[in-house]
């Protein structure tokens, strides 16, 4: 822990309302420092409180599933570290695709490696509730780590670090969770959920378009009420990886594949393009 407190290089990743992230470079390691504080309430947006919260109870949720991290807390909320996953989200990754500037097949076994994390978190019991591309990094020699556990449920957490599920980017949001933020203010995510959001996240990582169509500066509701009730953009990638993602998104839970189906279906379109 004396090393870890010695930082030899720190770099500021994201500063956001409610949320800041620090890569920092120690001699023991590479860890990911993250402090988050409740948003306070303007004309646009309501506060949340939960982003105080959120980092205390991910380092939580890190140690229930044996994994390394630490946390506390500080004036106006808490903060956790946990180790850095070096690697490159799905978006980034996928960007010569989007872009056309190659013309070869999708390479799929980053997506391949991130759904067999999603599938390893659901056998663990647990729900991640917050999938999007930002979330699913891929290391070089392709193994991922799936990030952002803040929101996820399933086990049993210290009642002071539990907050109503809030819901998670709209963008990747299943049609089940947005109807049910509109009605209720919270929601359950489940794996058919995460698998949900995780066929939108390998969707707007293929083609650049978000799952359902809405304007860009919509308020979080009109967003939400679009996912709700508008079909879900037609799905253009081709072949098999094509009809996944479209079984991904499909508007019924029960209809969608389950993360281990996804893996298989995944391995089964890397061996027909091999
Ligand atoms: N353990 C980690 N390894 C690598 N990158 C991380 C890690 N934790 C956070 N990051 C980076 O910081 C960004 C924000 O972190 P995230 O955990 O999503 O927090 P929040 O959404 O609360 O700001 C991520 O998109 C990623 O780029
Ligand atoms: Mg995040």
């Amino acid at each position: 822990m004396e090393q870890a407190l010695k930082p030899i290089g720190t770099r500021l990743v994201v500063n956001r309302r409610g949320s800041t992230v620090w890569d920092v470079r120690t001699t023991a390691g590479r860890y990911a420092v993250k402090v988050g504080r409740p948003v306070p309430e303007t004309d646009e947006h309501p506060g949340q409180d939960w982003t105080g919260v959120a980092p205390a109870r991910e380092a939580a949720i890190l140690q229930s599933l044996q994994a390394f991290s630490v946390y506390g807390t500080w004036e106006y909320g808490t903060w956790n570290v946990q180790p850095w996953h070096a690697g490159t989200d799905l978006y980034e990754l996928w960007k010569p695709h989007r872009s056309g500037e190659i013309g070869i097949a999708f390479d799929l076994t980053p997506a391949l490696a991130c759904a067999t994390k999603i599938a390893s978190l659901h056998d663990s019991g647990w729900v991640h509730g917050d999938i999007q591309p930002a979330h699913c990094i891929v290391g070089a020699d392709n193994t991922a780590a799936i990030i952002d556990l803040a929101l996820a449920q399933g086990g049993l957490l210290p009642n002071t670090l539990e907050f109503p599920y809030p819901g998670c980017l709209v963008h990747y949001e299943s049609p089940e969770i947005s109807r049910s933020i509109l009605e209720t203010g919270t929601a359950v995510p489940t794996t058919a959920s995460d698998v949900y959001a995780f066929g939108a996240s390998l969707f707007i990582s293929a083609t650049g378009w978000r799952h359902v169509e809405y304007p860009d500066d919509a308020p979080r509701a009109v967003q939400r009420k679009a996912v709700a009730t508008v079909p879900h953009r037609p799905v253009t990638i081709p072949g098999m990886f094509g009809k996944l993602v479209e079984a991904m998104l499909s508007p019924v839970p029960g209809d969608r594949p389950t993360s281990h189906e996804v893996c298989s279906i995944l391995a089964c379109a890397i061996d027909a393009a091999g």
